[in-house]
């Protein structure tokens, strides 16, 4: 079964707790907590006082999407704070496999995020670090973006890569994913679906969840 993992960027800021609980009561899987440092994107959304926060208003595990310039100094921030998953982007940082152990570290699940222009080929070197690999579907800095189309093409061969290397890392979509994509994106291997927009913008949260999952 397809894992969902609502975005909170896209959840009104003023209701965060009460927003985190009614995706979780809507049958969404995980929490996707996107943070910004206005470095590595053109944005800026929370610190690692998000984890608390969202681990408070809701007993899901909580999947860290770090869009930073430094990877190697706030991944093992966000680890020690409790997020389940942390994930660093291949284009912040030269230590990469030094961010990832680090992370591992202080006790979170590694992940690797990869722009839409960034080769597969990152994935290769550590491979077998990882417990999940983010393919965007967007550029990384806003929530509400389009989806590029080819992202269903990339996740296809990161998943056959990862089959290849023996990697029991998760495939995740992150970025322009609606009910219109995620059937492409589940067929082509995809673990993990985030949703920003659709699902919060969504009238009907639950029915949301169903569709982006049965899709
Ligand atoms: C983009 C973020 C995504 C985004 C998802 O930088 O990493 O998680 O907020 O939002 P939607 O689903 O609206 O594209
Ligand atoms: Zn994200």
């Amino acid at each position: 079964m397809t894992i969902i993992a609502p975005s909170v960027l896209s959840a009104d800021p003023g209701r965060l707790a009460e927003e985190c609980a009614s995706v979780a009561a809507a049958g969404a899987n995980w929490l996707h907590l996107d943070v910004m440092d206005g470095h590595f994107v053109p944005n800026i959304t929370f610190g690692p006082w998000i984890v608390n926060a969202a681990a408070g208003a809701a007993p899901v595990p909580l999947d860290a999407h770090l869009m930073v310039a430094d990877p190697l100094l706030w991944g093992p921030v966000f680890a020690q704070e409790g997020a389940h998953y942390v994930s660093v982007h291949a284009e912040a940082t030269a230590h990469l496999h030094k961010a990832l152990s680090a992370i591992r570290e202080k006790g979170a699940r590694p992940g690797l995020a990869l722009n839409p222009a960034t080769p597969l080929s990152f994935l290769e070197p550590v491979c077998g670090m990882l417990e999940l690999v983010v393919i965007m579907g967007v550029n990384p800095g806003f929530s509400g973006q389009p989806y590029i189309p080819e992202t269903a093409e990339r996740v296809r061969q990161a998943s056959r890569l990862l089959k290849e290397k023996g990697s029991r890392a998760l495939l995740e979509v992150d970025g322009g994913v609606t009910d219109k994509n995620a059937g492409e994106l589940a067929l082509a291997g995809a673990d993990v679906l985030v949703s920003g927009s659709y699902l919060f913008r969504s009238p009907d949260r639950a029915k949301a969840v169903r569709d982006l999952r049965g899709a």
